[in-house]
Protein backbone atom coordinates (compact mmCIF):
# COMPACT_ATOMS: atom_id res chain seq x y z
CA UNK A 1 0.00 0.00 0.00
CA UNK A 2 1.51 3.48 -1.15
CA UNK A 3 -0.31 4.96 2.18
CA UNK A 4 1.76 8.29 1.71
CA UNK A 5 0.46 8.62 -1.80
CA UNK A 6 -2.96 8.08 -0.67
CA UNK A 7 -3.41 10.32 2.08
CA UNK A 8 -1.48 12.74 -0.56
CA UNK A 9 -4.82 12.05 -2.82
CA UNK A 10 -7.24 12.51 -0.14
CA UNK A 11 -5.83 15.78 1.14
CA UNK A 12 -5.15 16.83 -2.25
CA UNK A 13 -9.23 16.16 -3.36
CA UNK A 14 -10.06 18.31 -0.46
CA UNK A 15 -7.53 21.75 -0.86
CA UNK A 16 -8.46 21.74 -4.48
CA UNK A 17 -12.57 21.32 -4.46
CA UNK A 18 -12.67 17.85 -5.57
CA UNK A 19 -14.28 15.62 -3.06
CA UNK A 20 -15.36 16.86 0.31
CA UNK A 21 -16.23 14.36 3.07
CA UNK A 22 -20.12 14.60 3.54
CA UNK A 23 -21.68 16.93 6.36
CA UNK A 24 -18.16 18.01 7.68
CA UNK A 25 -19.12 20.25 9.97
CA UNK A 26 -20.55 17.21 11.65
CA UNK A 27 -17.73 15.39 11.40
CA UNK A 28 -18.68 13.51 8.56
CA UNK A 29 -20.89 10.67 7.61
CA UNK A 30 -18.49 7.16 7.41
CA UNK A 31 -18.47 6.11 3.80
CA UNK A 32 -20.01 9.14 2.09
CA UNK A 33 -18.61 11.92 0.43
CA UNK A 34 -19.53 15.21 -1.76
CA UNK A 35 -18.15 16.41 -4.96
CA UNK A 36 -16.62 20.06 -4.73
CA UNK A 37 -16.53 22.54 -7.35
CA UNK A 38 -13.76 20.40 -9.42
CA UNK A 39 -14.71 17.18 -8.72
CA UNK A 40 -17.97 17.70 -9.71
CA UNK A 41 -16.96 18.80 -13.48
CA UNK A 42 -14.46 15.96 -13.73
CA UNK A 43 -17.24 13.64 -12.48
CA UNK A 44 -19.73 15.04 -15.32
CA UNK A 45 -16.96 14.70 -18.02
CA UNK A 46 -16.30 11.27 -16.87
CA UNK A 47 -19.61 10.54 -17.60
CA UNK A 48 -19.81 12.22 -20.65
CA UNK A 49 -17.29 10.40 -21.88
CA UNK A 50 -19.01 7.00 -21.03
CA UNK A 51 -21.97 8.23 -22.34
CA UNK A 52 -20.77 9.15 -25.50
CA UNK A 53 -18.67 6.38 -25.97
CA UNK A 54 -21.91 3.88 -25.47
CA UNK A 55 -24.61 6.01 -26.53
CA UNK A 56 -23.49 8.38 -29.57
CA UNK A 57 -20.98 5.81 -31.03
CA UNK A 58 -23.23 2.91 -31.20
CA UNK A 59 -26.84 3.23 -32.99
CA UNK A 60 -27.59 0.25 -31.92
CA UNK A 61 -27.26 1.39 -27.93
CA UNK A 62 -29.76 4.39 -26.36
CA UNK A 63 -30.01 5.44 -22.85
CA UNK A 64 -32.69 5.62 -20.10
CA UNK A 65 -32.99 7.23 -16.91
CA UNK A 66 -34.53 4.98 -14.38
CA UNK A 67 -36.30 5.97 -10.97
CA UNK A 68 -34.31 5.07 -7.79
CA UNK A 69 -37.54 3.41 -6.21
CA UNK A 70 -38.66 0.44 -7.76
CA UNK A 71 -41.24 -2.17 -6.80
CA UNK A 72 -40.12 -4.26 -4.29
CA UNK A 73 -40.53 -7.55 -6.40
CA UNK A 74 -37.69 -6.37 -8.28
CA UNK A 75 -35.41 -7.19 -5.75
CA UNK A 76 -36.96 -10.29 -5.12
CA UNK A 77 -36.39 -11.47 -8.95
CA UNK A 78 -33.02 -10.03 -9.09
CA UNK A 79 -32.10 -12.21 -5.89
CA UNK A 80 -31.01 -9.22 -3.67
CA UNK A 81 -33.32 -9.77 -0.99
CA UNK A 82 -32.89 -13.18 -0.29
CA UNK A 83 -28.66 -13.35 -1.43
CA UNK A 84 -27.26 -9.23 -0.98
CA UNK A 85 -25.94 -9.85 2.60
CA UNK A 86 -23.50 -9.02 5.61
CA UNK A 87 -22.25 -10.39 8.60
CA UNK A 88 -24.11 -9.69 11.89
CA UNK A 89 -23.43 -10.72 15.45
CA UNK A 90 -25.54 -10.59 18.61
CA UNK A 91 -24.64 -10.60 22.32
CA UNK A 92 -26.18 -13.19 24.71
CA UNK A 93 -26.28 -10.77 27.49
CA UNK A 94 -27.95 -7.54 26.37
CA UNK A 95 -29.43 -8.82 23.38
CA UNK A 96 -28.25 -6.23 20.88
CA UNK A 97 -26.96 -6.85 17.53
CA UNK A 98 -24.00 -5.27 15.86
CA UNK A 99 -22.39 -5.22 12.60
CA UNK A 100 -19.06 -7.98 12.88
CA UNK A 101 -17.35 -4.98 10.71
CA UNK A 102 -18.13 -2.06 12.90
CA UNK A 103 -17.15 -3.56 15.83
CA UNK A 104 -13.94 -4.57 14.58
CA UNK A 105 -14.13 -1.31 13.19
CA UNK A 106 -14.72 0.83 16.43
CA UNK A 107 -11.81 -1.17 17.92
CA UNK A 108 -9.52 -0.08 15.40
CA UNK A 109 -11.12 3.42 16.30
CA UNK A 110 -9.87 3.18 19.48
CA UNK A 111 -6.68 2.36 18.77
CA UNK A 112 -6.76 5.46 16.78
CA UNK A 113 -7.52 7.62 19.40
CA UNK A 114 -4.97 5.87 21.29
CA UNK A 115 -2.29 7.35 18.86
CA UNK A 116 -3.95 10.79 18.51
CA UNK A 117 -3.57 10.70 22.71
CA UNK A 118 0.20 9.99 21.72
CA UNK A 119 0.25 12.83 19.48
CA UNK A 120 -1.07 15.53 21.84
CA UNK A 121 1.23 14.97 24.32
CA UNK A 122 3.94 15.00 21.72
CA UNK A 123 2.73 18.30 20.73
CA UNK A 124 2.43 19.67 24.23
CA UNK A 125 6.12 18.42 25.02
CA UNK A 126 8.06 19.86 21.80
CA UNK A 127 5.79 22.52 21.43
CA UNK A 128 6.79 24.19 18.31
CA UNK A 129 9.87 21.91 17.41
CA UNK A 130 7.28 19.39 16.83
CA UNK A 131 7.47 17.50 13.89
CA UNK A 132 4.22 14.89 13.59
CA UNK A 133 5.76 12.95 10.53
CA UNK A 134 8.70 12.41 12.10
CA UNK A 135 6.77 11.49 15.40
CA UNK A 136 4.33 8.94 13.67
CA UNK A 137 7.50 7.31 12.23
CA UNK A 138 10.04 6.97 15.02
CA UNK A 139 7.32 6.58 18.45
CA UNK A 140 7.43 2.80 19.35
CA UNK A 141 4.11 2.89 20.72
CA UNK A 142 2.50 4.89 17.81
CA UNK A 143 4.71 2.26 15.33
CA UNK A 144 3.23 -0.62 17.45
CA UNK A 145 -0.38 0.26 17.22
CA UNK A 146 0.20 1.13 13.11
CA UNK A 147 1.11 -2.39 13.15
CA UNK A 148 -1.65 -3.64 14.64
CA UNK A 149 -3.97 -1.85 13.03
CA UNK A 150 -2.71 -3.29 10.01
CA UNK A 151 -2.75 -6.94 11.10
CA UNK A 152 -6.63 -6.48 11.78
CA UNK A 153 -7.90 -4.84 8.78
CA UNK A 154 -5.48 -7.42 7.10
CA UNK A 155 -7.06 -10.33 8.80
CA UNK A 156 -10.67 -8.67 8.28
CA UNK A 157 -10.10 -8.36 4.58
CA UNK A 158 -9.10 -12.13 3.97
CA UNK A 159 -12.09 -13.52 5.96
CA UNK A 160 -14.29 -11.47 4.15
CA UNK A 161 -12.86 -12.23 0.97
CA UNK A 162 -13.07 -15.71 1.76
CA UNK A 163 -16.81 -15.27 3.18
CA UNK A 164 -15.58 -17.09 6.47
CA UNK A 165 -17.82 -15.86 8.95
CA UNK A 166 -16.10 -17.89 12.00
CA UNK A 167 -13.00 -16.49 11.11
CA UNK A 168 -14.89 -12.77 11.86
CA UNK A 169 -16.48 -14.65 14.92
CA UNK A 170 -13.10 -15.86 16.02
CA UNK A 171 -10.95 -11.79 15.29
CA UNK A 172 -13.77 -10.54 17.84
CA UNK A 173 -13.02 -12.80 20.40
CA UNK A 174 -9.14 -12.50 19.76
CA UNK A 175 -9.52 -9.16 20.54
CA UNK A 176 -11.42 -9.28 23.49
CA UNK A 177 -14.11 -7.19 21.90
CA UNK A 178 -17.04 -6.31 24.43
CA UNK A 179 -20.64 -5.51 24.26
CA UNK A 180 -20.69 -1.66 24.98
CA UNK A 181 -23.89 -1.93 26.85
CA UNK A 182 -23.38 -4.78 28.63
CA UNK A 183 -19.57 -5.05 28.57
CA UNK A 184 -19.37 -8.85 28.38
CA UNK A 185 -18.03 -11.15 25.61
CA UNK A 186 -20.81 -13.32 25.35
CA UNK A 187 -21.26 -13.60 21.66
CA UNK A 188 -23.84 -15.25 18.95
CA UNK A 189 -21.54 -17.43 16.20
CA UNK A 190 -21.80 -14.40 13.19
CA UNK A 191 -24.72 -14.54 10.36
CA UNK A 192 -25.81 -12.47 7.69
CA UNK A 193 -27.76 -9.52 6.80
CA UNK A 194 -29.36 -7.41 4.16
CA UNK A 195 -26.97 -5.33 2.14
CA UNK A 196 -29.66 -2.90 0.99
CA UNK A 197 -31.32 -0.06 2.19
CA UNK A 198 -34.53 -0.04 3.43
CA UNK A 199 -37.61 2.52 3.96
CA UNK A 200 -40.78 2.62 4.00
CA UNK A 201 -43.86 3.84 1.34
CA UNK A 202 -46.43 5.78 2.36
CA UNK A 203 -47.07 7.71 4.96
CA UNK A 204 -50.12 6.09 6.90
CA UNK A 205 -49.37 4.02 9.66
CA UNK A 206 -50.17 0.79 9.38
CA UNK A 207 -50.37 1.32 4.85
CA UNK A 208 -47.00 1.46 4.65
CA UNK A 209 -45.26 -1.03 2.41
CA UNK A 210 -40.94 -1.82 2.74
CA UNK A 211 -39.38 -0.44 -0.45
CA UNK A 212 -35.66 -0.14 -1.07
CA UNK A 213 -32.86 2.26 -2.46
CA UNK A 214 -31.49 0.51 -5.63
CA UNK A 215 -28.45 -1.28 -4.99
CA UNK A 216 -27.36 -1.64 -8.26
CA UNK A 217 -28.65 0.53 -12.03
CA UNK A 218 -28.97 -2.28 -13.90
CA UNK A 219 -32.42 -3.55 -12.68
CA UNK A 220 -34.12 -0.57 -14.14
CA UNK A 221 -32.70 -1.68 -17.26
CA UNK A 222 -34.17 -4.80 -17.23
CA UNK A 223 -37.62 -4.15 -16.31
CA UNK A 224 -37.46 -1.79 -19.07
CA UNK A 225 -36.31 -3.42 -21.51
CA UNK A 226 -39.39 -4.19 -23.74
CA UNK A 227 -40.46 -0.63 -23.24
CA UNK A 228 -37.06 0.48 -25.28
CA UNK A 229 -37.33 -2.60 -27.57
CA UNK A 230 -41.14 -1.34 -28.92
CA UNK A 231 -40.79 1.97 -28.87
CA UNK A 232 -37.56 2.64 -29.92
CA UNK A 233 -38.27 -0.65 -33.04
CA UNK A 234 -34.94 -1.90 -31.51
CA UNK A 235 -33.92 -5.29 -32.82
CA UNK A 236 -31.44 -7.87 -30.95
CA UNK A 237 -28.60 -6.90 -30.81
CA UNK A 238 -29.42 -3.92 -28.54
CA UNK A 239 -28.50 -2.38 -25.95
CA UNK A 240 -29.45 0.07 -23.05
CA UNK A 241 -27.31 2.47 -21.24
CA UNK A 242 -27.75 4.26 -17.40
CA UNK A 243 -25.31 6.63 -15.18
CA UNK A 244 -27.32 6.60 -12.25
CA UNK A 245 -26.73 6.22 -8.21
CA UNK A 246 -26.71 3.04 -6.53
CA UNK A 247 -26.69 2.47 -2.45
CA UNK A 248 -25.46 -0.36 -0.62
CA UNK A 249 -24.90 -0.53 3.54
CA UNK A 250 -21.25 -1.82 2.98
CA UNK A 251 -19.23 -3.50 5.19
CA UNK A 252 -15.71 -2.30 4.95
CA UNK A 253 -16.24 1.35 4.42
CA UNK A 254 -12.69 2.61 4.78
CA UNK A 255 -10.85 3.65 1.04
CA UNK A 256 -12.10 7.17 0.70
CA UNK A 257 -14.31 7.15 -2.75
CA UNK A 258 -13.53 3.70 -3.64
CA UNK A 259 -16.26 2.08 -1.58
CA UNK A 260 -19.08 4.15 -0.69
CA UNK A 261 -22.68 3.74 0.72
CA UNK A 262 -24.03 5.86 -1.80
CA UNK A 263 -22.51 5.84 -4.80
CA UNK A 264 -22.95 6.43 -8.97
CA UNK A 265 -23.02 3.22 -11.39
CA UNK A 266 -22.88 3.37 -15.41
CA UNK A 267 -23.86 0.05 -16.52
CA UNK A 268 -24.96 -0.48 -20.00
CA UNK A 269 -27.19 -4.25 -20.55
CA UNK A 270 -26.59 -5.70 -24.06
CA UNK A 271 -29.33 -7.51 -25.42
CA UNK A 272 -28.79 -10.80 -27.42
CA UNK A 273 -29.81 -13.73 -28.72
CA UNK A 274 -29.09 -17.32 -26.86
CA UNK A 275 -25.86 -18.76 -27.91
CA UNK A 276 -24.31 -15.36 -29.33
CA UNK A 277 -22.97 -14.63 -25.52
CA UNK A 278 -19.47 -16.29 -25.97
CA UNK A 279 -18.95 -13.48 -29.02
CA UNK A 280 -20.60 -10.37 -27.33
CA UNK A 281 -18.61 -11.12 -24.05
CA UNK A 282 -14.80 -10.93 -25.86
CA UNK A 283 -16.73 -8.12 -27.96
CA UNK A 284 -17.28 -5.80 -24.41
CA UNK A 285 -14.36 -7.29 -23.05
CA UNK A 286 -12.42 -5.80 -25.70
CA UNK A 287 -14.21 -2.83 -26.46
CA UNK A 288 -13.99 -1.74 -22.65
CA UNK A 289 -10.76 -2.01 -21.48
CA UNK A 290 -9.98 -0.33 -25.07
CA UNK A 291 -12.15 2.87 -23.14
CA UNK A 292 -9.75 2.90 -20.29
CA UNK A 293 -6.54 3.07 -22.75
CA UNK A 294 -8.07 5.39 -24.39
CA UNK A 295 -7.14 7.94 -21.24
CA UNK A 296 -3.48 7.34 -21.53
CA UNK A 297 -3.74 4.67 -18.99
CA UNK A 298 -0.50 2.64 -19.18
CA UNK A 299 -1.07 -1.26 -19.76
CA UNK A 300 0.65 -1.76 -16.30
CA UNK A 301 -2.14 -0.14 -14.46
CA UNK A 302 -4.66 -2.30 -15.89
CA UNK A 303 -5.70 -5.97 -15.86
CA UNK A 304 -8.33 -8.66 -16.66
CA UNK A 305 -9.15 -10.78 -13.43
CA UNK A 306 -11.45 -13.71 -14.54
CA UNK A 307 -14.04 -14.36 -11.77
CA UNK A 308 -13.48 -18.77 -11.11
CA UNK A 309 -16.55 -18.74 -8.84
CA UNK A 310 -19.15 -17.60 -11.09
CA UNK A 311 -22.42 -16.11 -9.29
CA UNK A 312 -25.44 -18.42 -9.62
CA UNK A 313 -26.37 -16.30 -13.32
CA UNK A 314 -23.43 -15.71 -15.14
CA UNK A 315 -22.06 -18.26 -17.48
CA UNK A 316 -18.61 -15.78 -18.22
CA UNK A 317 -17.58 -13.07 -15.87
CA UNK A 318 -15.07 -10.76 -15.01
CA UNK A 319 -13.20 -7.52 -14.06
CA UNK A 320 -11.13 -5.18 -15.25
CA UNK A 321 -8.92 -4.10 -12.37
CA UNK A 322 -6.84 -1.17 -11.54
CA UNK A 323 -3.52 -0.46 -9.94
CA UNK A 324 -5.32 1.76 -6.97
CA UNK A 325 -2.31 3.26 -4.27
CA UNK A 326 -3.53 0.22 -2.44
CA UNK A 327 -3.07 -2.40 -4.58
CA UNK A 328 -5.25 -3.73 -7.66
CA UNK A 329 -8.73 -4.08 -7.51
CA UNK A 330 -11.96 -4.18 -9.08
CA UNK A 331 -12.95 -1.03 -11.52
CA UNK A 332 -15.51 -2.37 -13.52
CA UNK A 333 -17.16 -5.74 -14.19
CA UNK A 334 -17.91 -7.53 -17.59
CA UNK A 335 -20.84 -10.31 -16.80
CA UNK A 336 -22.47 -12.74 -19.03
CA UNK A 337 -25.77 -12.69 -17.51
CA UNK A 338 -27.58 -15.04 -19.44
CA UNK A 339 -31.12 -15.03 -19.52
CA UNK A 340 -31.58 -15.31 -15.53
CA UNK A 341 -32.42 -11.12 -14.84
CA UNK A 342 -35.16 -11.40 -17.52
CA UNK A 343 -36.77 -14.82 -16.82
CA UNK A 344 -36.75 -14.04 -13.06
CA UNK A 345 -39.27 -10.96 -13.76
CA UNK A 346 -40.73 -12.62 -16.12
CA UNK A 347 -41.86 -15.09 -13.35
CA UNK A 348 -42.34 -12.94 -10.50
CA UNK A 349 -44.13 -10.10 -12.69
CA UNK A 350 -46.47 -12.75 -14.66
CA UNK A 351 -45.87 -10.54 -17.75
CA UNK A 352 -44.16 -12.05 -21.38
CA UNK A 353 -40.66 -10.59 -21.51
CA UNK A 354 -40.30 -12.25 -24.98
CA UNK A 355 -38.68 -10.61 -28.24
CA UNK A 356 -40.06 -11.86 -31.42
CA UNK A 357 -37.23 -12.19 -33.60
CA UNK A 358 -38.15 -11.66 -37.11
CA UNK A 359 -34.66 -13.34 -38.58
CA UNK A 360 -35.85 -16.55 -36.42
CA UNK A 361 -39.68 -16.29 -36.49
CA UNK A 362 -39.99 -17.31 -33.03
CA UNK A 363 -39.81 -15.47 -29.77
CA UNK A 364 -37.38 -16.10 -26.95
CA UNK A 365 -35.78 -14.30 -23.64
CA UNK A 366 -32.44 -12.62 -24.77
CA UNK A 367 -29.41 -13.28 -22.70
CA UNK A 368 -27.63 -10.45 -21.56
CA UNK A 369 -24.08 -8.96 -21.48
CA UNK A 370 -23.18 -5.73 -18.93
CA UNK A 371 -20.46 -3.99 -18.18
CA UNK A 372 -20.42 -2.00 -14.79
CA UNK A 373 -18.28 0.62 -13.66
CA UNK A 374 -18.62 2.91 -10.60
CA UNK A 375 -18.33 6.26 -11.59
CA UNK A 376 -16.60 6.84 -8.26
CA UNK A 377 -13.93 4.16 -8.49
CA UNK A 378 -13.07 5.70 -11.85
CA UNK A 379 -13.00 8.82 -10.79
CA UNK A 380 -10.53 7.55 -8.20
CA UNK A 381 -8.19 5.64 -10.61
CA UNK A 382 -7.67 9.06 -13.23
CA UNK A 383 -7.11 10.77 -9.41
CA UNK A 384 -4.08 8.74 -8.63
CA UNK A 385 -2.74 7.77 -11.51
CA UNK A 386 -2.70 11.31 -12.84
CA UNK A 387 -1.64 13.21 -9.59
CA UNK A 388 2.33 13.67 -9.61
CA UNK A 389 5.22 15.30 -7.82
CA UNK A 390 7.76 16.61 -10.40
CA UNK A 391 11.65 18.02 -10.37
CA UNK A 392 11.96 20.18 -12.99
CA UNK A 393 15.19 20.98 -14.38
CA UNK A 394 15.99 24.35 -12.34
CA UNK A 395 15.86 22.38 -9.10
CA UNK A 396 12.46 23.14 -7.82
CA UNK A 397 9.17 20.79 -8.13
CA UNK A 398 5.39 21.04 -8.65
CA UNK A 399 2.09 18.98 -8.01
CA UNK A 400 0.47 18.14 -11.32
CA UNK A 401 -2.68 16.71 -12.33
CA UNK A 402 -1.91 15.28 -15.16
CA UNK A 403 -6.03 14.24 -16.31
CA UNK A 404 -6.70 13.58 -20.14
CA UNK A 405 -7.17 17.45 -21.29
CA UNK A 406 -10.81 16.22 -22.45
CA UNK A 407 -11.66 15.63 -18.80
CA UNK A 408 -9.60 18.28 -17.31
CA UNK A 409 -12.32 19.87 -14.81
CA UNK A 410 -11.46 23.96 -16.33
CA UNK A 411 -9.69 23.88 -20.06
CA UNK A 412 -8.09 27.32 -19.46
CA UNK A 413 -6.53 30.13 -17.05
CA UNK A 414 -7.03 33.12 -18.36
CA UNK A 415 -3.91 35.64 -16.58
CA UNK A 416 -3.69 38.85 -16.73
CA UNK A 417 0.31 39.74 -16.28
CA UNK A 418 -0.27 42.06 -13.66
CA UNK A 419 -3.63 43.82 -12.34
CA UNK A 420 -3.49 47.49 -13.71
CA UNK A 421 -2.86 49.10 -17.21
CA UNK A 422 -6.11 47.64 -18.96
CA UNK A 423 -4.45 44.03 -18.76
CA UNK A 424 -7.29 42.91 -16.45
CA UNK A 425 -9.95 44.47 -19.50
CA UNK A 426 -8.04 43.14 -22.05
CA UNK A 427 -8.29 39.28 -19.66
CA UNK A 428 -11.67 39.72 -19.08
CA UNK A 429 -12.11 40.34 -22.86
CA UNK A 430 -10.16 36.65 -23.84
CA UNK A 431 -12.02 35.41 -20.94
CA UNK A 432 -15.65 36.14 -22.85
CA UNK A 433 -14.27 35.03 -25.46
CA UNK A 434 -13.75 31.62 -24.66
CA UNK A 435 -16.75 31.28 -21.85
CA UNK A 436 -18.91 29.86 -24.44
CA UNK A 437 -16.70 26.80 -25.46
CA UNK A 438 -14.82 26.07 -22.58
CA UNK A 439 -14.62 26.02 -18.77
CA UNK A 440 -12.23 28.89 -17.89
CA UNK A 441 -10.63 30.16 -14.68
CA UNK A 442 -10.02 34.12 -14.53
CA UNK A 443 -7.39 34.50 -12.00
CA UNK A 444 -5.20 37.81 -11.15
CA UNK A 445 -4.36 36.96 -7.68
CA UNK A 446 -0.54 36.17 -6.60
CA UNK A 447 2.59 36.11 -8.82
CA UNK A 448 2.33 34.31 -12.10
CA UNK A 449 4.43 31.21 -11.47
CA UNK A 450 2.46 30.95 -8.19
CA UNK A 451 -0.53 30.86 -10.80
CA UNK A 452 0.47 28.52 -12.62
CA UNK A 453 1.47 26.17 -9.95
CA UNK A 454 -2.24 26.43 -8.74
CA UNK A 455 -3.60 25.60 -12.28
CA UNK A 456 -0.77 22.69 -12.32
CA UNK A 457 -2.69 21.32 -9.65
CA UNK A 458 -5.98 21.75 -10.62
CA UNK A 459 -5.04 20.12 -14.01
CA UNK A 460 -6.14 23.03 -16.33
CA UNK A 461 -4.44 21.82 -19.50
CA UNK A 462 -3.60 26.00 -20.89
CA UNK A 463 -2.60 28.94 -19.13
CA UNK A 464 -2.71 32.47 -21.11
CA UNK A 465 -0.97 35.08 -20.02
CA UNK A 466 -1.90 38.53 -21.01
CA UNK A 467 1.29 41.12 -20.81
CA UNK A 468 1.92 44.06 -22.42
CA UNK A 469 3.07 43.06 -25.76
CA UNK A 470 -1.09 41.29 -25.88
CA UNK A 471 -2.39 44.60 -26.29
CA UNK A 472 -0.36 45.98 -29.29
CA UNK A 473 0.20 42.56 -31.23
CA UNK A 474 -3.25 40.78 -30.13
CA UNK A 475 -1.32 37.76 -29.15
CA UNK A 476 -0.81 36.02 -25.35
CA UNK A 477 1.79 33.27 -24.49
CA UNK A 478 -0.37 30.18 -24.13
CA UNK A 479 1.37 28.37 -21.56
CA UNK A 480 1.03 23.89 -22.00
CA UNK A 481 0.34 22.03 -18.47
CA UNK A 482 2.41 18.98 -19.41
CA UNK A 483 5.49 20.17 -21.05
CA UNK A 484 5.75 23.50 -19.74
CA UNK A 485 6.47 25.04 -23.08
CA UNK A 486 5.23 28.34 -23.87
CA UNK A 487 4.84 30.41 -27.66
CA UNK A 488 2.30 33.25 -28.52
CA UNK A 489 -0.87 32.59 -30.56
CA UNK A 490 -3.61 35.27 -32.03
CA UNK A 491 -6.28 35.61 -29.74
CA UNK A 492 -8.01 34.95 -32.93
CA UNK A 493 -6.66 31.28 -33.44
CA UNK A 494 -7.44 30.52 -29.28
CA UNK A 495 -10.50 28.68 -29.64
CA UNK A 496 -9.68 26.40 -32.94
CA UNK A 497 -6.65 25.83 -30.99
CA UNK A 498 -7.67 24.92 -27.97
CA UNK A 499 -10.77 23.02 -29.44
CA UNK A 500 -8.33 20.41 -30.94
CA UNK A 501 -6.79 19.86 -27.76
CA UNK A 502 -9.53 19.16 -25.38
CA UNK A 503 -12.60 17.96 -27.38
CA UNK A 504 -13.74 15.20 -26.43
CA UNK A 505 -13.05 13.66 -30.33
CA UNK A 506 -9.89 13.43 -29.22
CA UNK A 507 -10.22 10.45 -26.67
CA UNK A 508 -13.20 8.65 -29.16
N1 LIG B 1 -24.98 -4.72 -11.96
C1 LIG B 1 -23.77 -5.36 -11.61
C2 LIG B 1 -23.13 -4.81 -10.41
O1 LIG B 1 -23.68 -3.95 -9.74
P1 LIG B 1 -20.94 -4.94 -8.98
O2 LIG B 1 -19.64 -5.63 -9.27
O3 LIG B 1 -21.59 -5.21 -7.66
O4 LIG B 1 -21.90 -5.34 -10.19
C3 LIG B 1 -20.30 -2.83 -10.38
O5 LIG B 1 -20.74 -3.37 -9.15
C4 LIG B 1 -19.31 -1.72 -10.15
O6 LIG B 1 -19.87 -0.74 -9.27
C5 LIG B 1 -18.01 -2.16 -9.48
O7 LIG B 1 -17.08 -2.66 -10.43
C6 LIG B 1 -17.54 -0.88 -8.83
O8 LIG B 1 -16.82 -0.09 -9.76
C7 LIG B 1 -18.84 -0.17 -8.48
N2 LIG B 1 -19.15 -0.32 -7.04
C8 LIG B 1 -19.73 -1.38 -6.45
N3 LIG B 1 -19.88 -1.16 -5.12
C9 LIG B 1 -19.38 0.08 -4.87
C10 LIG B 1 -19.24 0.88 -3.70
N4 LIG B 1 -19.67 0.47 -2.52
N5 LIG B 1 -18.67 2.11 -3.82
C11 LIG B 1 -18.24 2.55 -5.02
N6 LIG B 1 -18.35 1.84 -6.17
C12 LIG B 1 -18.91 0.62 -6.11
Amino acid sequence: MNEEHFKKIISHAKEFGFIFPSSEIYDGLSATYDYGQNGVELKKNIKNYWWQSMVQMNENIVGIDAAIFMHPKTWKASGHIDAFNDPLIDNKDSKKRYRADVLIEEHINKIENKINKEISKGKKRFGDDFNEKEFRNTNPNIKRRNEEIERIEKSMGKAFENDDLNAIYELIIELGIVCPVSGSKNWTEVRQFNLMFKTELGSVSGESSSIFLRPETAQGIFVNYLNVQKTGRKKIPFGIAQIGKAFRNEIIARQFIFRMREFEQMEMQFFIAPGTQEKWYTHWKNERIKWHKALGIPEDFLRFHDHIKLAHYADAACDIEFKFPFGFKELEGIHSRTDFDLKQHEELSKKKLRYFDPEKNESYIPYVIETSIGLDRMFLALFSHSLKDETLDDGTSRTVLSLPYSLAPNKVAVLPLVKKDGLPEKAKEIFNRLKLNFNCIYDEKDSIGKRYRRNDALGTPFCLTIDYETIEDGAVTIRERDTMTQKRIPILELNEYIDSKVNMNVLL
